[in-house]
């Protein structure tokens, strides 16, 4: 994957990927309020891909170039770690969430289906969210990507 991306740019690219899961997510959302069920379904697989290519993007990265220290200092330093620490809690918690809550969807046990989803929508939007909060105070704000070494 180097070669085709560089190291160097996948993190944007993660963000980017979580902004569009949160974007599906939010249409996926108004779709099915209005009754329009092929296009919720059709946003809901687009968020699930794109979160899915995230995992598989950003395990590439971290193995590669191993972990990233945030450098900022002051107030943003315990808002930053409050912020990656929920982020990475519920990102492990949303993983079978959003299994269910597809595999419900999948089988047509809509009911059910509808139930968990009033917990995974949130959670997945929080995550997709503070996703690209943490890739913007890490990579950009506190410590731009040319400047880590090896990358
Ligand atoms: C993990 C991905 C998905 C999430 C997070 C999700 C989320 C939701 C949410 C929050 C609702 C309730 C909306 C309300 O408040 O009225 C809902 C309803 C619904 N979803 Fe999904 N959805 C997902 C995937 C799918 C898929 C793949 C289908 C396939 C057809 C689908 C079909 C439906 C239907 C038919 C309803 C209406 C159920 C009813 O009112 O009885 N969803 N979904």
């Amino acid at each position: 994957m180097s070669v085709l991306i560089p190291l160097r740019a996948l993190p944007r690219l993660n963000a980017i990927l979580n902004a569009a899961s949160a974007v599906l997510l939010v249409a996926g959302y108004f779709f099915i309020r209005r009754g329009k069920v092929l296009a919720h379904k059709t946003c809901m697989l687009s968020a699930f891909a794109c979160s899915a290519c995230f995992l598989a993007s950003y395990l590439y990265f971290h193995f590669h170039a191993g972990l990233v220290r945030f450098s900022g200092q002051g107030p943003i330093r315990p808002t930053y770690f409050a912020i990656l620490i929920s982020h990475t809690i519920l990102a492990v918690v949303i993983v079978p969430l959003v299994l269910i809550t597809l595999t419900f969807a999948l089988r047509r046990r809509f009911r059910s289906h509808k139930a968990i989803a009033r917990w995974t929508l949130p959670l997945w939007l929080y995550v997709s969210i503070t996703g690209v909060i943490v890739y913007w105070l890490l990579f950009v704000l506190y410590q731009p990507i040319a400047s880590i070494p090896g990358l």
